[in-house]
């Protein structure tokens, strides 16, 4: 890490591995060649390619070849979500997804029904899970496409991803899971869950920005229509050159994320319980999320009488987040944490803290010293509010 800082927002991204960084520094000789060329330097390319269609397959259990690059997880969704309705429109116009997604979803399903899609936005519980009797409940026989994440981006709330594919099995609905923060992270075995369209990105499992990958299932009646038209590449459902230096750097990344994630997880719940130890004494503080079950990488606490973004300066030298990293620049209250039932001042409140590989214990004790201390000090300067 540079020197002045503690970077604790690793959900938000993660540092590149040496070794993926050398990798694809090497894809400068061996890999520039473009993999659609017939000759010796394209198959180059294309082997490199090739390799790392296996590596993520064998992190996810499934068929290389229905896994389709995309530039991440913001455009896997949108050809997700935006491509599975559109190839499902004959047969109904109704969809399901939660208040609680990233902006790359509720973006994307704001989009459709503005095209006349009508979408039913399902309310989690006060922890951020969703009931699969409650999704059940809302499928009608137009139904044709749902999506819910499978770790929450904010809290780090898990959902039951194969309680409710199964659902969307029975209904023959199409089930997308935009996995960006679960991918490399817990484990993902799409040949045991019931999983139609899965998102993912290799920023957040230390690989390179830029490059992602969407999941389609080879079954009946699951397909998506493309958002770009181009060269033939990928079978036409996402056309363009392939950055062969961010498939082989995402590649390994997943390749080093499934040889490592039982030891990273075992890492993280530990960190978590020493950061929870640190500020748990703090009056009026609030837990987002679960603290059990969820995520082990993230800890999201919200605060009665201080407001985030004074907190956020007052934590200096922490690098944490307060609201979603996507929406920093937007001084609102964070809206997942809204639909989660936290008043404006309480969500207003919110500080994630991310741990990662490069974290220790010593990073988590000063960070929780300095977030006890940075809350007493602004309790202090604003003693009306203080709890
Ligand atoms: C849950 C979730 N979905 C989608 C994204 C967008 O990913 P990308 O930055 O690769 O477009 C993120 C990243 O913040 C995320 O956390």
């Amino acid at each position: 890490m540079p020197p002045g800082m503690l970077y604790l927002d690793y959900a938000a991204s993660t540092p590149v591995e040496a070794d993926v960084a050398e990798l694809m520094l090497e894809c400068r000789t061996r890999g520039f060649a473009n993999p659609s060329s017939n000759h010796v330097a394209g198959r180059q390319s294309r082997a490199l390619i090739e390799t790392a269609q296996s590596q993520l397959g064998a992190l996810l259990n499934v068929d290389p070849q229905t896994l389709i690059w995309t530039s991440g997880a913001t455009e896997s969704d949108n050809l997700a979500i935006m491509g599975g309705a559109h190839y499902r429109a004959h047969r109904g116009k109704h969809l399901l997804t939660m208040p609680t997604e990233h902006k790359a979803v509720t973006d994307a399903f704001q989009q459709l029904e503005k095209e006349g899609f009508e979408v039913t936005w399902l309310t989690p519980d006060s922890n951020g899970q969703l009931n699969p009797e409650a999704l059940a409940a809302a499928l009608r026989p137009d139904s044709q496409l749902a999506s819910i994440m499978f770790v929450n981006n904010e809290t780090g709330v898990i959902q039951d991803i194969e309680a409710l594919g199964t659902v969307c099995r029975e209904h023959d609905v199409l089930f997308h899971v935009d996995a960006a923060q679960a991918v490399g992270k817990v484990p993902v075995d799409l040949h045991a869950l019931p999983v139609d369209l899965l998102s993912l990105t290799a920023h957040k499992f230390y690989g390179p920005k830029g490059i992602g990958a969407l999941y389609v299932a080879d079954r009946p009646g699951c397909h998506v229509e493309p958002l770009l038209f181009g060269g033939g590449q990928q079978r036409r459902l996402r056309p363009g050159t392939l950055p062969v230096e961010l498939i082989a750097g995402l590649g390994l990344a997943a390749e080093i994320a499934g040889a490592r994630l039982q030891a990273d997880l075992d890492k993280l719940t530990n960190l978590r319980s020493v950061l929870w130890a640190g500020i748990k004494s703090i009056d009026g503080l609030v837990v987002n999320g679960a603290l059990e079950g969820g995520f082990p990488g993230i800890l999201n606490v919200s605060v009665e009488g201080v407001e985030g973004e004074s907190l956020l300066l007052a934590l200096e030298p922490l690098c944490v987040a307060t609201g979603s990293a996507c929406n920093s620049q937007i001084q609102e209250p964070s809206y997942v944490l809204r639909a989660l039932g936290r008043s404006d001042d309480l969500a207003q409140s919110s500080i994630r803290f991310s741990m990662g590989r490069p974290t220790t214990a010593e990073d988590v004790e000063f960070a929780a010293q300095r977030y006890c201390e940075a809350v007493t000090r602004l309790r202090a300067l604003a003693p009306s509010a203080a709890a």
